[in-house]
């Protein structure tokens, strides 16, 4: 099983160029069901969820041609609507199939998504709106079973902004009879970029990136071209390692709007934050003023830079709460974080990060992807080596983020752990 082995105190220097957005990526593969022929996607990340998207398209019909950066999906042959569970087990975000199976089929069967490390995410506001569009909802065997003659236009109201949820259903209604109104949806930039897509395969949607998306429905939508936007969470979290080491490196082909929160937060640390229209320049040095994070919903502080942040927290100069609004059980970083030598205590929803000088190397375990990332930049400025096992987990949305790393100064190497 692989792992990563890193000498710590290597301040990064350089650019990086930020890859595709994995969270875009996987909506946009996911929308080529809604049309036939061959709909090309570019600026596409090379990450494993990307490799288990293609399988799940693959598996229902599905011709998929990889160059590069770029992956065109050929839907002519598609012809099954269900998503099986060992697919689904694998990756959560395959759920985003159903919608557009639904649209082109009237009918998708999908595996219940069981819970992961982070939560037990339920997809029950899926299924909530997918009934409002006139679905019959059946659950068989641990699979949920959607049929329907046509769906009907309709006004939705999510209990909760969902970001697959509102794509899924974006995907679902853009096909429908009549107009659908979504309320309290999610506003993150990877749905204003799916709407961008579908509108040029020909649907009509307006207000995405707000909390109200109105949809009215079309025909047949057509095979496209679209470049996915770069990832805001990659983006932040080289800006994170970037701070921790005490360099100083530019972030390219980024918008700094995307990670807006992220870089008041850096500037209340004390990091110094220069912005272009396309770049971001992030240098820094500890210990950091302590400053206190509260997961929200887009524009908010994202969840997934939470585990990061914290990490850079370990070396502020006092005590900062770091509170998590989104998951219930998104801690799993804290322990590790404290075997490298930090002093962390989980309150409820809440963890209380007490600043230390320094941290010291030391075999950790990674439990999920952002969780990961935290202990990488923990490892980045950890005296002595750290080794981070189960990079697996790290590999499913960051595009080689090893060399990326190394390009920058730092002292890592991908190896071969010992078998499990
Ligand atoms: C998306 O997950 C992202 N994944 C996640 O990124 C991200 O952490 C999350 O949004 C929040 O920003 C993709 O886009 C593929 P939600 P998603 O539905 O859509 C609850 C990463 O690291 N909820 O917005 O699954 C849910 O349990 C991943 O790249 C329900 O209760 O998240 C959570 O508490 C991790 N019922 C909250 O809402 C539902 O039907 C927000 O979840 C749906 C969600």
């Amino acid at each position: 099983m692989q792992e990563l082995k890193i000498i710590g105190g290597k301040p990064l220097y350089g650019s990086v160029r930020i890859s595709g957005a994995k969270n875009a990526a996987l909506p946009a593969l996911a929308a080529t069901l809604l049309t036939d022929g061959v709909t090309t996607l570019s600026n596409m990340p090379d990450v494993r969820d990307i490799d288990s998207m293609c399988k799940l398209l693959q598996a229902l019909g599905a011709r998929i041609k990889r160059q590069e950066y770029s992956i065109s999906v050929d839907t002519r042959m598609v012809n099954k609507w269900n998503a099986p569970h060992e697919l689904v087990r694998k990756m959560r975000a395959s759920v985003l199939v159903m919608g557009p199976l639904l649209a082109r089929f009237g009918k998708a069967e999908v595996s219940l998504p069981g819970g992961c490390t982070i939560g037990n995410r339920p997809i029950d506001l899926h299924i909530a709106a997918m009934k409002k569009l006139g679905a019959e909802v059946s659950l068989v065997k641990g699979d949920t079973h959607l049929v329907s003659k046509r769906l009907s236009g309709t006004h939705i109201y999510f209990d909760r902004p969902t970001v697959t949820g509102t794509e899924n259903v974006m995907m679902a209604a853009v096909k429908a009879d009549g107009k659908t109104v979504l309320e309290n949806a999610a506003r993150e930039p990877e749905i204003v970029d799916l709407a961008e897509m579908l509108s040029k395969m020909g649907a009509q949607i307006t207000g995405a990136g707000s909390d109200k998306i109105v949809i009215e429905g079309v025909q047949t939508l057509v095979p496209t071209s679209h470049k996915i936007i770069p990832d805001r969470i990659e983006a932040g979290t080289y800006a994170v390692a970037a701070a921790m080491t005490g360099g100083e490196v530019s972030l390219t082909d980024m918008k700094p709007e995307m990670i807006s929160s992220l870089l008041s937060k850096l500037r209340a640390a004390g990091c110094t934050v220069s912005e272009t229209d396309n770049s971001i320049t992030v240098s820094g040095k500890p210990p950091f003023m302590p400053v206190d994070i509260s997961t929200a919903e887009y524009p908010g502080f994202p969840t997934d830079l939470q585990a990061q942040f914290m990490a850079m927290m370990c070396l502020s100069n006092g005590e900062s709460v770091v509170a998590e609004n989104i998951f219930e059980d998104r801690f799993k970083h804290v322990p590790e974080l404290n075997r490298l030598g930090a002093d962390i205590v989980i309150k409820d929803r809440n963890a209380i990060v007490r600043g230390v000088n320094s941290l010291t190397g030391a075999i950790v375990t990674a439990s999920d992807l952002r969780a990961s990332a935290s202990l990488v930049l923990a490892g980045l400025v950890a005296e002595d080596e750290t080794r981070v096992l189960r990079i697996y987990h790290l590999d499913r949305g960051y595009d080689s983020m090893d060399k990326k790393l190394a390009e920058l100064g730092a002292d890592i190497k991908r190896t071969e752990g010992p078998n499990p």
